[in-house]
């Protein structure tokens, strides 16, 4: 497959984007723009022993793909590490990678637990949970806004959710960020390979326990329903729950540590947050927009497919860059304005289509629950020590932020309950 020739195409095709460093190294936006004025459907080389792969940048088209699971599939892989090795092992199994009839079923199944619905019952030990960790950090003073307020409510909320006991949720906080991301670039691909293994384990033991004593948790749902006639194996409810514990934990996390970061670099924004002059789920939709947590998704074609005059084969992998498309000034007005109060704002962070995120809810709870508390604990804070990214050329993030608070003395004082 070959590119355009010309200087801007081969100084494009020196972007690497199965390589994590890019994205620490690089400032992207002239790259992604780029893109989506010139060369919407973008040929990335083959890179090593890795295919060739197709990049979508702008908006319109990443619908038009993320809405059409006919002629493209997720069940080759729905993520570069699979897509480039040609096929995921829970394909046809667990909700990302299945398609069809049984996609449907099965998420179905899932979103009674995930339901705006069922989710109002977590939706107060959320709040507890975000306000005793930012209390307790805007009393301190100084905190990791990463590792010691963020990284401790995603974990406990799909946690609790699942029915994982809360001893072992830090255990699975630790391999979550070995499996997807890691915050130590001298971490090899092995041992991401064993962490995701470890979480299988784990949670093999959980639903051999559940199936044999049911409790109120998404586990026990699973371990006790049927998908046309037939029980659901051990291995499908532990693939999902494996694939719960790791979307429901690090994507959340993420958005909260980059609105902060937002908001030392953006005081007029924390301003409006904090004089409560912009609406709170207005604010969410732009965290979310402006974090873009999962940088990109991605499907295999089915069927030769035409786009912008060229021809996407059957069999190739086509990557969606959200990263790219929440920046698109097709759509969004100012698309490099951090704005809380962007009102047009169908931001793509959970993706579109069949395969929408089905945690969305709970994300946007939990991020809201963050935004409101800390305007009230907290007047302000500043970025007091090395902020590090995560590695991964899937999600996008930091994985330490340090930051001194200053103290809303009466926010917390009112606050007799944390
Ligand atoms: C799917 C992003 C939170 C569980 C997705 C997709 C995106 C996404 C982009 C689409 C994948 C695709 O099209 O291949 C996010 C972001 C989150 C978040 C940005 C938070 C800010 C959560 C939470 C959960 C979760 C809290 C846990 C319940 C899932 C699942 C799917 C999914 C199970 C697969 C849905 C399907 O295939 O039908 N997520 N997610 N996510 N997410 Fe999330």
């Amino acid at each position: 497959m070959s590119v355009r020739t010309g200087a801007a195409v081969e100084e494009l095709s020196a972007v690497d984007l199965t390589n994590p460093r890019t994205f620490e190294e690089r400032d992207l936006r002239p790259y992604w723009r780029t893109l989506r004025d010139e060369h919407p459907l973008f040929w990335h080389d083959p890179r090593g022993d890795n295919p060739g792969f197709w990049v979508v940048s702008r908006y319109a088209d990443m619908l038009t793909v993320f809405r059409d699971n006919k002629r493209f599939t997720s069940e080759q892989g729905n993520v570069l590490v699979t897509l480039l090795a040609g096929f995921d092992s829970a394909a046809g199994r667990m909700l990302a990678v299945t398609d069809g009839p049984r996609h449907k079923d099965l998420r179905n199944l899932l979103l009674k637990s995930f339901s705006p619905r069922a989710l109002r019952r977590v939706e107060e030990r959320v709040i507890q949970n975000t306000r005793r960790l930012v209390a307790q950090a805007v009393r301190r003073g100084e905190a990791d806004f990463a590792v010691d307020v963020a990284e401790r409510i995603p974990i406990n909320t799909i946690g609790d959710l699942l029915g994982v006991p809360p001893s072992d949720q830090d255990f699975l906080l630790r391999l979550n960020k070995q499996a997807l991301s890691s915050n130590d670039e001298g971490q090899s691909d092995e041992d991401a390979w064993l962490a995701r293994n470890e979480i299988l384990l784990y949670f093999n033991d959980l639903v051999a326990e559940r199936r044999a004593k049911p409790q109120e948790d998404v586990i026990s749902v699973l371990a006790n329903s049927e998908l046309n006639g037939e029980p659901l194996t051990e291995d499908d409810i532990v693939l999902n729950c494996y694939s719960l514990i790791l979307g429901g934990d690090e994507t959340s996390r993420l958005s909260m540590i980059e609105a902060v970061r937002a908001f030392t670099q953006h005081p007029d924004q924390w301003g409006r947050l904090r004089n409560r002059e912009v609406e709170l789920d207005t604010a969410v939709e732009e965290v979310l927009r402006w974090s873009t947590p999962a940088m990109h998704f991605g499907r295999t074609a089915l069927a030769d497919v035409e786009l912008h005059d060229r021809t996407i084969s059957a069999g190739e992998i086509v990557t969606l860059w959200m990263t790219s498309a929440n920046r698109d000034d097709r759509v969004f007005d100012d698309p490099y304005t951090f704005d809380l109060g962007r009102v047009q704002n169908k931001q793509l962070a959970f993706g579109y289509g069949p395969h929408f995120c089905l945690g969305a809810f709970l994300g946007r709870l939990e991020i809201r629950a963050m935004l409101d508390t800390l305007r009230t604990f907290s007047s302000g804070f500043e970025i007091n020590g090395e902020v590090r990214p995560i590695h991964s050329n899937f999600l996008s993030g930091l994985g330490s932020l340090p930051i001194r608070f200053t103290p809303d003395e009466a926010g917390l004082a009112a606050a007799a309950d944390v």
